[in-house]
Order: structure tokens, then sequence, then C-alpha cells
């Protein structure tokens, strides 16, 4: 095993499942909460982040396999997804850039409409993978998500574009209105992440 990055939650490392390129999420442990909180923290993110990968995938939307998770290590395996993350290509010279948040629109919209929120919604979290968009790290995610857990995901997204991704911020224009076109409940969702910002939350 290989460590590639270490955040703050977790620790994640490169390895082989079956012969399959995969990566382990391991959640570490925080030694400022106490003990027994800390473990059943743990163990319930990593069971939201496995089923919500499986859950969104039904939905349509590209995420990575889970290949095995393991309750006392807090470790999930699962696919490894080439490709940079988002967050590190998306810019005035990346070509087919408006086409992607095309995607991410309607990954989005998908998600939604299932009732299933993802939490941690910034471009940090999308591997582009070919032409492709994949969704990972859903472990602050909610199904079923509540009106205000979906209007979260909209407004940490517009802001992520906004401030990492201000020299083409007008893609998410194009992001939104693919949104809308494929979420007959878009509207509102959008309507309560203005008031989220209004109300100067989640900053
Ligand atoms: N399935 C995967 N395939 C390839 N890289 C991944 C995968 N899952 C995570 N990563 C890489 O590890 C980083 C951290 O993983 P993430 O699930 O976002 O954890 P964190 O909660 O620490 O943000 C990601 O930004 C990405 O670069
Ligand atoms: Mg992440």
């Amino acid at each position: 095993m290989r460590t590639i990055e270490r955040g703050a939650e977790a620790m994640l490392s490169s390895t082989d499942y079956l012969d399959m390129d995969a990566i382990v999420k391991t959640r570490l442990p925080k030694r400022y909460r106490d003990a027994e909180l800390d473990r059943s923290l743990r163990n319930a993110r990593t069971r939201k982040e496995a089923r919500l990968l499986r859950e969104a995938r039904i939905a349509g939307v590209r995420t990575p396999y889970v290949y095995d998770i393991d309750m006392h290590e807090d470790s999930i395996t699962m696919e490894f997804i080439r490709g940079p993350k988002l967050r590190d290509v998306l810019g005035r010279d990346m070509p087919g850039a408006r086409t992607a948040c095309e995607k991410i629109g309607l990954a989005l919209a998908r998600l939604h409409s299932s009732g299933i929120s993802h939490g941690d919604l910034t471009t940090s979290n999308m591997i582009l993978e070919g032409e492709e968009v994949c969704l990972i790290d859903f472990s602050l995610g909610n199904m079923p998500a509540s009106d205000e857990d979906l209007g979260v995901d909209i407004h940490l997204l517009r802001r992520a574009f906004m401030s990492a991704h201000s020299e083409v911020a007008e893609l998410f224009d194009s992001l939104l209105s693919s949104y809308l076109r494929h979420n007959p409940g878009g509207k509102a969702v959008v309507a309560k992440a203005d008031d989220i910002q209004k109300r100067g939350r989640y900053t």
C-alpha cells in the first residue's frame, strides 16, 4: 500500500484488489474526541459513504465502485479513478470545460431527484475521468436529503466556482441550466441556495 494523501479526516492509499487498481480510504481517529464518540462517528461516516457511493451510481451518477468495507479499520476499498481532480484543471484553457460543467449539472440533477445530497460538493471532490466526471467523497451526504441539504449542495458549488474558478465563473451558469433542465424540482432547490447565501451560513 502506498499513501497518496492524508487529509484531516482520512488517509488514502493505493493498493490492488483482486488484481484491480484500488484505493483504500481509512478514516483516522481524532484524539481530541471522546474515544467512544469518535468510534461511532467514524463508523457512521464510513457506512454512509459506502452506501451513498452505491446509491448515487444507481441514480445514474459515475462514482467509484466499492470493493470492500472494513468496519474495524473504518476503511473502504474502492475503484481507483484515473484522472485529475477537476479543481486542478478547470480553467480557461481546459478543453471541453463547458461540456464537463454540463455533465456536473446532469449528475447533480440525478442525485437530487433521487433524494441524495452530496454534502461537500466542491471541484476537489470531482475527478475528470477522460471526458466523464466522477463524484467522490460522499461521507457528508444524506439520503433522504432535506431541502436544506440540497440547497447547501448548490450553494457550496456556486461558492467554489466564484472563488477557486472565478476566471470561469460563467461556466456555473452552464452547470446550473443543465441542472434545471434535468431536475424538475431544481428551481426550488436553487431558491433555497439563494436563501442560504442571504443568511450567510456555510461560509
Ligand atoms: N476512488 C478514487 N480514485 C482516485 N483518487 C481518489 C479516489 N478517492 C479519493 N481520491 C483522491 O484522494 C483525495 C481525498 O479523498 P476524499 O474522498 O475526497 O477524502 P477527504 O475526505 O480527505 O477529502 C481526493 O481528492 C482524490 O485526489
Ligand atoms: Mg474530499
